[in-house]
């Protein structure tokens, strides 16, 4: 285990696995890129595993089945969201268990974690319930905090994507930056690096463990950048610091 500070929290997204090991997306084997990626999140020795959503493309058991074990192998406590990708109910049943846990918030005390869940079946795009919103503004104003959710709240400049954005973005903005103490809101969804830190809470999205798109384009491209995975170290006076760590 690594120091008690900084809080050093990894975070991975749309892994999208397939039904068999050897599932190609765009290309891209996307098993042998998660197992990659995950030995560097394991190197880097973090205190916290976060998977934020898409983490199979059909939400099949054996899929989950199989992802339970790769994250189980970084042996640190992982905390996993649904995206849209993903089968809710399946993956609670199949994806949870040894380390492997659902949207619990996560304290160390100054710092809470907490993670929405912004997935509607069968649909692309994403919302978050007035439960999750309430379960954020139960944070209060003092609470120094991160929140995961999958869904950007607001557009990363890409029409394809920002079509399928979150619904209620503005709901989720408008409870986040009336508590000063939320530092980020870490999303996934747009499979390449977006971060607007000219607001508060800052926005930030995270590349996929799986295949990359470019940013800021009309329509659907893919990106030829590797793999990677971000990393937050938090600090006991508030200070935080965040990089995105690709993997060749
Ligand atoms: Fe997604």
């Amino acid at each position: 285990m690594s120091e008690q500070w900084p809080l050093k929290i990894a975070q991975i997204t749309d892994c999208h696995l397939g039904p068999e090991p050897d599932y190609e997306l765009n290309g891209q084997p996307v098993e042998s890129h998660l197992l990659r990626v995950l030995e560097a999140v394991r190197d880097w020795r973090p205190h916290l595993l976060v998977a934020t959503g898409d983490l199979t493309d059909f939400g099949d058991e054996a899929a989950y089945l199989r992802l339970n074990q790769h994250l189980n192998m970084v042996d640190v406590p992982v905390r996993v969201i649904p995206g849209n990708h993903d089968d809710g109910d399946v993956l609670a049943r199949h994806l949870t268990g040894g380390r492997v846990a659902l949207t619990f918030d996560w304290h160390r005390p100054p710092w809470t974690l907490l993670f929405l869940d912004s997935l509607i079946p069968g649909f692309p795009d994403g919302r978050v319930s007035q439960q999750e919103l309430d379960r954020l503004a139960e944070l209060g104003p003092a609470q120094l905090a991160l929140v995961f959710v999958h869904h950007p709240p607001q557009p990363v400049g890409s029409d394809w994507i920002d079509a399928m954005g979150m619904r209620n973005g503005d709901d989720l903005l408008r409870v986040a930056e009336g508590l000063p103490g939320i530092q980020a809101i870490a999303c996934g969804h747009v499979h390449h690096v977006y971060e607007d830190t000219s607001r508060h809470p800052a926005v930030l999205t995270t590349p996929s463990t799986s295949y990359q798109t470019l940013p800021v384009t009309p329509d659907f491209e893919v990106d030829t950048q590797p793999p990677g995975f971000r990393a937050f170290e938090l600090y006991p006076d508030g200070q935080w610091t965040t990089h995105v760590t690709r993997v060749p």
